[in-house]
């Protein structure tokens, strides 16, 4: 099958690594390649190098930039992954929070890799819950990506009724309506929780982000695995300035290397960071 020429590929690939982060190793040529394809086939372009020579040649590279970043991100991800977050959420940051006063006004999150927005609608549901059982939670959830058509998916809150098998009975009963049509078999995040969570770009590698430094828990799991150590350290001592002092970073569980040493974070488990009082934002 035609391919792109390998000077294309070095140059997506440094591309990638420069704009995103992510490093693209020439064993995952393979699956750039596939992606890439079917962009090239939604252009009517005839071969994988003559995409490579339409952007890196004929000056389309800014209006391809953003549909490589979507071919080339590895959005995998569910509701309730790695669970034991959620629990801790509910059982011990929450309630450390409030006794802290954080609470008094609106407990803010920001889910800073939100991909379709599984995560950021989960800590909805788990708050949303807590609200219900009478803690008197008010909140916010940021979701923010590279990636401008996880986004769009995270916006609509439209999932396959598989991807929606992830939320606990309970959950699904009281956060997603069926569809009309119970042959599309899909299902939507009810409006309630929908007006509580918003989403935008952001680029974690951009040298700083339009996020407020009040920030109570920043969950940003599965996103540091693609960077190297220098760009882990330096997007976590980023994410560090926008938590109020006493505020949470959760990282994913095969990430829980990358936080230790951070300025302004203290380790207080394997996954889970404390912004440090008194740091400088
Ligand atoms: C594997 S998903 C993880 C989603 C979610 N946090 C979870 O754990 O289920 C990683 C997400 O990080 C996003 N991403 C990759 N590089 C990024 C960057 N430089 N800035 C912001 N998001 C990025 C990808 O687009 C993708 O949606």
């Amino acid at each position: 099958m035609p391919q792109l020429s390998d000077r294309h590929f070095e140059s997506v690939a440094d591309l990638i690594q420069d704009r995103v982060g992510i490093q693209i190793p020439a064993g995952k040529r393979t699956m750039v390649e596939g992606r890439l394809r079917k962009r090239k086939r939604a252009l009517d372009i005839e071969s994988l190098s003559a995409y490579g020579r339409h952007v890196f040649e004929d000056g389309h590279l800014a209006q391809e930039l953003v549909h490589i970043i979507d071919c080339v991100t590895t959005n995998k991800t569910d509701f309730f992954r790695e669970p034991a977050h959620f629990d801790q959420l509910r059982d011990e940051l929450v309630p450390m929070l409030r006794r802290n006063g954080a609470t008094h006004g609106r407990l803010k999150l920001w889910s800073a890799a939100a991909s379709t927005g599984a995560e950021a609608y989960t800590l909805a549901m788990v708050l949303h819950d807590m609200a219900m059982a009478g803690h008197a939670l008010d909140y916010a959830i940021l979701g923010t990506d590279v990636s401008t058509e996880v986004l769009r998916v995270a916006a609509d809150a439209i999932y396959p009724e598989d991807v929606l098998q992830a939320v606990p009975p309970h959950f699904r009963r009281r956060y997603v309506m069926q569809a009309r049509d119970p042959g599309w078999k899909v299902g939507r995040i009810v409006p309630e929780l929908r007006a509580r969570v918003h989403f935008k770009h952001l680029n974690l590698m951009n040298a700083q982000y339009p996020v407020d430094h009040d920030i109570d828990i920043i969950f940003c799991r599965n996103v540091l695995i693609y960077f190297d150590k220098d760009t882990q350290r330096a997007v976590l001592s980023r994410l560090a300035t926008h938590l109020r002092p006493g505020g949470f970073l959760i990282v994913g569980h095969s990430e829980s290397m990358a936080g230790a040493g951070v300025p302004g974070l203290e380790q207080v488990s394997s996954t889970i960071f404390a912004a440090v009082k008194g740091a400088v934002a």
